[in-house]
């Protein structure tokens, strides 16, 4: 695969201050040590981003928050904005996941101001799509991800979407310890990649990197990275345990 390969940890609302630089530490001389083959991301709580990014070379190790406003700026009480994100050092920044959708009712809409946001601001996106399991269940899952794709990230330019990166998570499979197998999240990738193609070419789409997520760990890892459209992952238990990241990133 040609295509940039990444596995990137989502701490989602884990650790605090000093467990998260401690972590963060670790897997920086860790991957010091050693050099991913791969991107690796960490993607960590708003109040970790700057002393996080202290402790980081982001030559081998890259910054990410886990959500951003929908807004720019001003009387919008508890949140942070992309510009405040990308001062912290943070490159990157997830959006979309399932759990803001669902606990924080986050819809395609409020999803498109972000990521407009997070990109003029400077930050790469990854963004998250994927089904529940009625909708898999149902059949769905193709039109439901392309939906929340269609929804807020299609509508950006060629030269924005460079700046995409996206992730499957089917929502069953999230913290479950229940994996999509392989050749099912092989087949939703394959899916998506030819969306992406329809909207920005073929060459593009060659070019996008796609990650899958849910229970990913190090078990699993080799068997996912091995499909030809699985270009990652995004990892959340297992990039809690310096030793598990480390041996999914050593996957690759
Ligand atoms: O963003 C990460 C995903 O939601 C996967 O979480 O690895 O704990 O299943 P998990």
């Amino acid at each position: 695969k040609m295509r940039k390969k990444i596995v990137a940890g989502n701490w989602k609302m884990n650790e605090n201050l000093q467990e998260g630089i401690a972590l963060a530490k670790e897997i920086n001389e860790a991957c010091a040590a050693d050099k991913p083959n791969c991107g690796v991301i960490v993607c960590t709580p708003f109040i970790h981003l700057a002393k996080v990014a202290e402790v980081l070379d982001q030559n081998f190790v890259a910054l990410g928050a886990e959500n951003c406003a929908d807004k720019e700026k001003g009387a919008y009480t508890g949140e942070v904005s992309a510009a405040m994100v990308k001062s912290t050092g943070a490159q990157y920044v997830i959006l979309g996941h399932s759990e803001r959708r669902q606990y924080y009712h986050e819809t395609a809409e409020i999803l498109k101001e972000k990521v407009q946001l997070a990109l003029a601001n400077g930050l790469k996106v990854i963004f998250c799509c994927g089904e529940t399991l009625e909708e898999r269940e149902a059949n769905k899952q193709n039109e439901v991800v392309k939906a929340e794709l269609d929804g807020s990230v299609f509508n950006l330019s060629a030269e924005e979407w460079k700046n995409i990166v996206l992730a499957y998570e089917p929502i069953w499979a999230i913290g479950t310890g229940k994996t999509a197998t392989s050749d099912q999240a092989e087949e939703m990738l394959a899916y998506i990649r030819s969306i992406v193609a329809e909207k920005y070419g073929k060459e593009a789409a060659e070019d996008t990197t796609i990650l899958y997520g849910g229970s990913c760990k190090p078990g699993n890892a080799k068997e996912l990275f091995a499909k030809p459209d699985i270009d990652g992952g995004l990892i959340g238990g297992a990039s809690l345990k310096c030793a598990d990241f480390k041996a999914i990133i050593d996957a690759w």
